[in-house]
C-alpha cells in the first residue's frame, strides 16, 4: 500500500518562533517518515499583508532553511516554494469561482487580521484561505499537520472540495481528493509570553512576547526573565485561572522532553524564579542543534537552491496532473 499524503506551510513573514515550531514543524518531523510529505514556504500568502519587497526571497530561503535544520529529511519529504509551482495560483482561480463569498466573510483569521488593515483590507487576504485550498488540493493530501488556527481554513478546504465533487464529479469518479486536519494536542497552542490568553504569534509588535527559533542564548533568557506570570505559589498544569502557567510548564514539558508526570512532580513546589532557569535552559538545548544546522544550511546557497529546484520539479508533477484534472472536470479544453 502506498503511503498517505501529507502536506503543509509556513509563511516567510518574520523569522519562525517556538509556536511554529512545536504547533508546525516538530510534528512533521516526527511522522515524515510514516508519510509522503509536501512541504512549501507560503510566498503568496505572505503579501496577502502589506510587505517588504526587499526582504521576500531572503525570509523564503530562511524559512526553507529552517525547515531542514528542524530535520525535515529529504528521503521522505519535499520542500518546495508555493510560487515557483504556478499551479497554485491557477487552481486558486477555478477553486474562487465556485467558493460562496460568505464562506470567506466567515473566516475568523480574515476577520482578526482585517480589523488591523482598516481601509486596506486586500482581497488577497479574504481569498487567503483559498490559496490554500490549492495548496492542500493539488497534491491530493490526506492529511494536513497544522496548529489549532488553521482548522477552519482546513474545514473550508473540505466544504471546496465537496462542492466541486458534486458540482463536475461523477460518483465513481470525485475530481478532489478530501484532506483531513491533524492537529496534535500538544503544541497546538503556544500562547504569547507577554499575555498567556493570546497566542504566539508573528505579528504580535511585541517582541518580547515570542521566542524565536534563531533567538540567541541571551535574548532567549532575557524574554523568559520578563515574562508574566503569577503571584501563586507552586506550578500547575490545567489551571484556567492561570494560563501562563499553564503554558510556561508546557513548553518546559515539549522542549525538555519530559512527560507531563515528571514536569508534574519536578515543578509543583518550585517558585518562579527557580523555575524560570530551567526553562531557559531547556530552551537553550532544545534550539541549539537547530541553529548549528540552519548556519551550515546558509553557508552554502547552492546546496538550498538545488534541493529547491528538485523540490519544484517533483512538486510540479502532482501539482500539473491534479490542474488538469479540474481544468477538464470544469469542461476546459487542452490546448493543442
Ligand atoms: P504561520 O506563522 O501563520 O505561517 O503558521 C505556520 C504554522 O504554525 C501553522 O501550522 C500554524 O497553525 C502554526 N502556529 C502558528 N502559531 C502557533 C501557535 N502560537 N501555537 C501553535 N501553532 C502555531
Ligand atoms: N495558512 C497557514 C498558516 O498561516 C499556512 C499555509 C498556507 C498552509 N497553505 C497551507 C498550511 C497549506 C497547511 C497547508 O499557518
Amino acid at each position: 500500500m502506498s503511503k498517505k499524503r501529507v502536506l503543509s506551510g509556513v509563511q516567510p513573514t518574520g523569522n519562525l518562533h517556538l509556536g511554529n515550531y512545536l504547533g508546525a514543524i516538530r510534528n512533521w518531523v516526527t511522522s515524515q517518515s510514516e508519510y509522503e510529505n509536501y512541504f512549501c514556504v507560503v510566498d503568496l500568502h505572505a503579501i496577502t499583508v502589506p510587505h517588504d519587497p526587499t526582504k521576500l526571497a531572503k525570509d523564503t530561503y530562511t524559512i526553507a532553511a529552517l525547515y531542514l535544520a528542524c530535520g525535515i529529511d529529504l528521503q521522505d519529504s519535499t520542500i518546495f516554494v508555493q510560487s515557483h509551482v504556478s499551479a497554485h495560483a491557477e487552481l486558486t482561480w477555478l477553486l474562487n469561482c465556485i467558493t460562496p463569498l460568505n464562506w470567506l466573510e466567515r473566516m475568523i483569521q480574515f476577520k482578526e487580521k482585517a480589523v488591523k488593515q482598516g481601509e486596506n483590507v486586500s482581497v488577497g487576504l479574504l481569498d487567503y484561505p483559498v490559496l490554500m485550498a490549492a495548496d492542500i488540493l493539488l497534491y491530493d493530501t490526506d492529511l494536513v499537520p497544522v496548529g489549532e488556527d488553521q482548522k477552519q481554513h482546513i474545514e473550508l478546504t473540505r466544504d471546496i472540495v465537496i462542492r466541486i465533487n458534486d458540482q463536475f464529479g461523477q460518483k465513481q469518479k470525485p475530481v478532489l481528493k478530501q484532506p483531513k486536519p491533524l492537529i496534535r494536542e500538544e503544541g497546538a497552542r503556544v500562547m504569547s509570553l507577554t499575555d498567556g490568553t493570546k497566542k504566539m504569534s508573528k505579528s504580535d509588535p511585541a517582541e518580547m512576547s515570542r521566542i524565536e527559533i534563531l533567538d540567541s542564548p541571551e535574548a532567549i533568557a532575557r524574554k523568559i526573565k520578563r515574562c508574566k506570570t503569577d503571584p501563586q505559589k507552586g506550578l500547575e498544569f490545567d489551571n484556567p485561572e492561570r494560563p501562563e502557567c499553564h503554558n510556561l510548564l508546557s513548553l518546559y514539558l515539549l522542549l525538555s522532553g519530559k512527560t507531563k508526570e515528571e514536569v508534574t512532580a519536578e515543578c509543583q513546589d518550585l517558585g518562579w524564579g527557580q523555575f524560570k532557569p530551567l526553562l531557559t535552559e531547556a530552551t537553550i538545548e532544545a534550539l541549539k542543534p537547530i541553529q548549528e544546522r540552519y548556519q551550515e544550511i546558509m553557508g552554502d546557497r547552492d546546496y538550498l537552491e538545488t534541493i529547491l529546484r528538485e523540490g519544484r520539479e517533483k512538486a510540479e508533477l502532482s501539482a500539473n496532473e491534479v490542474l488538469a484534472r479540474v481544468k477538464s472536470a470544469l469542461g476546459y479544453s487542452t490546448p493543442l
